[in-house]
């Protein structure tokens, strides 16, 4: 069954390495908003999307979080960079309720497919949740601007990819089973 929407979830892949063109407000906006447009339990809403480009602060975030690793002894390659050096980062919070996460899921998906409509690329991170092992968590609040009441679950890089990125990759066997 061929369909676009279809061939862009098969073929969107995670993205670690950007050229420095810069991504446009209007790409921005449009991916933004497709994420407010995911849907939430009981329609509630209860995220917020803190949208980086200052690479300043990228890079005190992507700072802290080494550090939080660091500080729990989690291994990583020398000169690893938590955002990959890209242009955009998204973090995204929600009020501490059940089923935030799987908000913030339907929400950072829906991002990361508006992404690759727009011909850009993007990675999921969720080793920001490292950040507070090793910060002061009012502060990191106060850097991300998170509302009160809600917490940091994961953010998305996003940049126009350098290269063509990784091929498709191979499918675990055994996850589905039908009961007709
Ligand atoms: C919840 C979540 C957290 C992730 N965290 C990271 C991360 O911290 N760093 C990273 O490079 N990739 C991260 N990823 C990306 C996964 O490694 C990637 O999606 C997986 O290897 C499958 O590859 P694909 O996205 O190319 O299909 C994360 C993905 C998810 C869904």
């Amino acid at each position: 069954m061929k369909n676009p929407m279809i061939d862009l979830i098969m073929s969107r892949r995670s993205i670690r390495q950007y050229s420095e063109e810069p991504v446009s407000e209007e790409m921005l906006k449009m991916i933004v908003e497709c994420g407010i447009h995911a849907p939430t339990a009981r329609n509630k809403q209860s995220w917020h999307f803190t949208v980086i480009t200052d690479q300043k602060t990228i890079e005190t975030v992507n700072e802290m979080t080494l550090a939080g690793m660091d500080r729990l002894g989690i291994k990583k390659e020398p000169g690893y960079h938590v955002f990959y050096h890209a242009p955009v980062v998204i973090f995204l919070s929600s009020a501490i309720e059940g089923f935030s996460e799987i908000n913030c899921g339907c929400a950072i998906e829906n991002v990361a497919l508006a992404a690759k409509a727009l011909g850009l690329g993007s990675v999921i991170v969720g080793q920001t949740r490292y950040m507070f092992h090793q910060a002061n968590v009012v502060d990191v609040n106060r850097l991300l601007k998170i509302p009160e009441g809600y917490e940091h679950d994961c953010a998305i890089c996003i940049g126009h990819p350098a290269g063509p990125g990784p091929d498709p990759k191979t499918i675990k066997e055994g996850v589905v089973d039908y009961i007709r």
